[in-house]
């Protein structure tokens, strides 16, 4: 188990400074709390909402692992994320400042998005729409996908909201999984500099269907000058119904466990998973943690999360966390590169963003690109910055730090899943000393542990598997017509011990801080150590050569698995030397930096690696090429030609022998 030690030895430490712990929302204080009585502190956390009816009892776990929170409390999650906030005096704040690709921009401020979210709300209900009711969402970012989940919620409708980047054949799949009544989609979204369409691939979604759908009305945001078909009858434009309708609109309550919304994601089977969550719980982790871990001052914070509303950083972190806490938001259409590589530091000079949201993957793509490109804004205003979505690797935490936070902005490590609904580990700003590369610690109100397979806890200074050993209040409340599934994935593998099975693998350090090492699938074997993922791509990119890697276990005769690695090159290196000569020299560094048992059986040098649209490597198909078969399914990839691309580099490059 000497694998992750290089990971391990990262000595670096980066205490809070005396000016943000004086301001920091988050204390010892509270973290003592929530340590010496986590039901208490969640209840507390719970009363910053508005209840209608409060709630006297926190949690009933009587039916696990299906929990019910707050559970004789009535809310209107809605209400609590607008109408409160203008009724407090805050309706001229603004709630989002949106930017639209081609450059087109509008700002919304919370008595405006309360104003169009009741309109919504109403033109929703009288298309039929109830409580319990299914809809299903397929929207580029733009203001309306806000307004759509957002009006959903204050009927106690559940949305299932699909990413735009998913094709026909998923988002029919996730429609007839939920049944859902109506899709809300646009004519078209900004990407790249070109209108993608939606309503055309919501149209084929729905003639696929010989035996009918469940879909009685598609409402049609009007968002690019795309052509699209027309339904009569069934498509409504989005203009004509929401513009008419009502602006009065009285948020009814509804029990805490009221569904709020379904998203689906992939697991180990080709099926993805519906994972449900409600509503009072929900709101309550995904607000406390967006100010405990973001540090929010709602009033001089600008916030920018540069998640897709698709995913559960959107939902959790652009809608509902921020929304319940009054904070004003950047919300940005487009790709990061369009119109021009700096676009999105144009943003953060332009709109002062002071907290800022994105995915290692990024950052790294933008080391790539090199510093010249941020260094030209002024991004002075930023003072935190977060990471979501697979570990971050010190050298691009590092990075991220000097370049974007201007040396000094305390990095939030933020570890979770769809499945957990909001944030589970994570540094606290103004609190922690942080260690590059470590998401450290559970956050207040959080019970972590790393054990063995047979659920004892590890040492600190060893590797396991991560699981929750308390229930939480974000809780997935199930999978979606799958309660059997949902406990056999989650609850089973621990099901003595009542531990939820997170699907990483964690290791302790000596401090006891946490430090994630990816899916235990993507955890290798080699020779009978075990070697991480992350650790080998960690070294790789520390080499001044590499701008990315990806690393994959292959199978091998003799040694179990052996480690192979996908390397991207960077632009200055990528012409003075042969693959061959590059390989070589990064082989020899992970033996010195690891230890022989972690050198590379083969590296390849590519162009660029195999990314599923939200930006995670697809392993998969890397084992495909590595396992030397036919590359399996490709469709989830953003960039197809890209394992075309490798598959033919490996067939040019023998394997190496030692
Ligand atoms: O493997 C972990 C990784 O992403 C998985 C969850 O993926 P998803 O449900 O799509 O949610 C992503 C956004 C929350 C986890 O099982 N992951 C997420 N955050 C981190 C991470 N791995 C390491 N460090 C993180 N900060």
């Amino acid at each position: 188990m000497t694998s992750i030690d290089s990971l391990l030895h990262e000595y670096r430490r980066f205490p809070p400074t005396p000016e943000f712990t004086k301001n920091a929302v988050a204390t010892p204080a509270l973290a003592e709390a929530a340590a010496a009585d986590q039901l208490g502190f969640w209840a507390d956390q719970a009363r910053q909402l508005h209840w209608h009816t409060p709630f006297t009892q926190t949690l009933d776990w009587s039916n696990a692992p299906f929990a019910k929170w707050f559970g004789d409390g009535t809310l209107n999650v809605a209400y609590n994320c607008l109408d409160r906030h203008v009724l407090a005096g805050n309706g001229d704040r603004v709630a989002f400042h949106w930017e639209g690709e081609p450059g087109d921009s509008r700002s919304l401020t919370y008595a405006e998005l309360t104003a169009q979210v009741k309109k919504a709300a109403n033109a929703l209900a009288a298309l039929g729409v109830v409580q319990g009711d299914r809809i299903a969402v397929y929207l580029p970012v733009v203001p309306e996908a806000v307004i759509a989940m957002l009006a959903i919620a204050r009927l106690g409708a559940v949305h299932s909201v699909v990413f735009g980047g998913f094709s026909a054949d998923s988002l029919r799949a996730r429609i007839d999984d939920a049944q859902a009544k109506l899709v809300i989609t646009a004519d078209g979204g900004w990407r790249k500099g070109k209108a993608f369409p939606l309503k055309a691939t919501v149209d084929a979604a729905l003639d696929q269907a010989p035996e009918g759908t469940s879909v009685e009305h598609v409402l049609v945001v009007k968002r690019s000058e795309n052509d699209v078909e027309w339904t009569e009858g069934r498509d409504l434009w989005w203009h004509d119904v929401v513009d008419a309708a009502d602006a009065e609109h009285e948020a009814e309550a509804f029990e805490s466990e009221n569904p709020l919304f379904i998203l689906y994601t992939s697991g180990t089977t080709g099926k993805p998973k519906g994972i449900l969550h409600s509503s009072g719980g929900y709101l309550t982790h995904t607000s406390s943690t967006h100010r405990n871990v973001f540090d929010l001052h709602p009033e001089t914070d600008v916030y920018w999360c540069t998640a897709d509303v698709g995913w559960i950083t959107g939902h959790s972190y652009v809608i509902y966390g921020p929304l319940a806490n009054g904070a004003t938001q950047l919300l940005y259409e487009g790709t990061p590169d369009t119109p021009h590589p700096g676009r999105w530091w144009e943003l953060i000079e332009k709109y002062k963003v002071s907290i800022f949201y994105t995915a290692p993957t990024a950052i790294r793509s933008f080391m790539k690109l090199g510093r010249e490109i941020p260094d030209a804004f002024d991004l002075s205003s930023v003072r935190v910055l977060g990471s979501v979505g697979e570990p971050i690797n010190p050298e691009a935490w590092i990075w991220y730090r000097d370049v974007i936070g201007g040396g000094s902005a305390p990095i939030v490590d933020t570890w979770w899943q769809t499945e957990t609904g909001g944030i589970m580990v994570s540094p606290l700003p103004g609190i922690t000393s942080l260690k590059p590369g470590s998401a450290q610690t559970p956050v207040p109100g959080i019970s972590i542990a790393v054990v063995n397979d047979d659920g004892s806890e590890v040492e600190k200074g060893s590797g396991g598997l991560l699981v929750v050993t308390e229930p939480w209040p974000g809780m997935a409340r199930g999978i979606w017509g799958a309660p059997d599934r949902f406990v056999e994935t989650y609850w089973s593998k621990f099901a003595e011990q009542g531990y939820y099975f997170a699907g990483d693998g964690a290791r302790l350090d000596d401090d006891g801080d946490l430090w994630l090492l990816g899916r235990v699938d993507d955890v290798m074997n080699v020779s009978g150590h075990r070697l991480s993922t992350a650790e080998i791509e960690s070294a790789l990119v520390s080499h001044p050569m590499v701008a990315e890697s990806a690393v994959v276990g292959a199978d091998d005769e003799t040694t179990g698995q052996a480690v192979v690695a996908f390397v991207i090159l960077r632009a200055d290196h990528a012409e003075s030397q042969t693959p061959d000569e590059a390989s070589a020299a990064l082989r020899a560094h992970v033996a010195t930096s690891i230890g022989a048992i972690a050198r590379p059986r083969q590296i390849f040098i590519v162009a660029e690696l195999p990314k599923t649209r939200s930006g995670k490597i697809m392993r998969r198909l890397l084992r495909d090429v590595a396992e030397g078969r036919a590359i399996g399914d490709t469709t989830t990839l953003a960039d197809a030609n890209v394992m075309q691309l490798i598959s033919e580099k490996f067939a040019a490059v023998p394997a190496t022998e030692d």
